[in-house]
């Protein structure tokens, strides 16, 4: 369950990959772009951006305790690195906790509302709150940040696992 300083343990593998699955999952929604989403993914996983979100912005908040809780018994980093690669993580950390607000910033700012699942917490038809609608439209540029920033953490784990051949990808197996 705990993280230990050889290896992540279960609960941290498993909103490590289950959120990585969602975020890929929410990056879906560039697909928009081409023919206006009419197309299988804009109808089959684009169509889910809001409700998939919302539980993005549940398990990040839980996330965040844990990660606080396991602060002193998670694996070394190489000292000679150990910087850039807590501003890389925190940098993933910061975008899973922007996109959500942004993206409900768009929602509620716009009078869309916001009903995850089909269950309606704020209701839709509301007045526009512009400035809010206006600090949400970095949403799409926060999830191009994060795209970038997913593709590079990426190729560093198969990096280190294919060409340094250590057991960093390892401990998040
Ligand atoms: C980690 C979670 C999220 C990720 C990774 C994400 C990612 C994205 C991406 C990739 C796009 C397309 C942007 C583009 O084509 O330039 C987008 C658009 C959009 N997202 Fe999200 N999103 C997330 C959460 C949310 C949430 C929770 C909401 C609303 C409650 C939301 C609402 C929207 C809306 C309304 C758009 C279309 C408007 C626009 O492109 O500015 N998103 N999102
Ligand atoms: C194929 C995709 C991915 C691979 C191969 C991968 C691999 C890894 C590995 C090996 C670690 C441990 C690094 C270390 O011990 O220094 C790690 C940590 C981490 N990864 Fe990923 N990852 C992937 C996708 C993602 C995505 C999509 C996100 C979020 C946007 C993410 C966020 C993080 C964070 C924040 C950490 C730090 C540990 C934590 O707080 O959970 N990863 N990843």
């Amino acid at each position: 369950m705990n993280d230990s300083k050889e290896r992540y343990g279960g609960i941290t593998r498993f909103l490590h990959w289950g959120m990585g699955l969602l975020i890929v999952w929410q990056f879906m929604k560039f697909f928009d772009r081409i023919n206006d989403g009419e197309h299988w993914v804009g109808e089959n996983l684009a169509s889910w951006h809001i409700s998939i979100g919302s539980v993005i912005l549940v398990l990040i908040v839980l996330r965040i305790i844990w990660a606080a809780k396991q602060k002193n018994n998670r694996p070394e980093q190489e000292p000679a690195t150990a910087f850039l690669v807590k501003a890389g993580h925190g940098l993933l950390y910061l975008g899973m906790v922007l996109l959500p607000i942004t993206g409900l910033m768009i929602m509620i700012g716009k009078g869309y509302g916001w009903d995850p699942f089909g269950v309606e917490l704020v209701a839709g038809g509301g007045p526009e709150i512009g400035w809010m609608a206006t600090l949400g439209s970095v949403h799409s540029l926060i999830a191009w940040s994060l795209l970038v920033l997913v593709v590079g953490h990426a190729g560093i784990a198969l990096l280190h696992h294919f060409v340094k051949k250590d057991g960093v990808l390892r401990r998040m197996l």
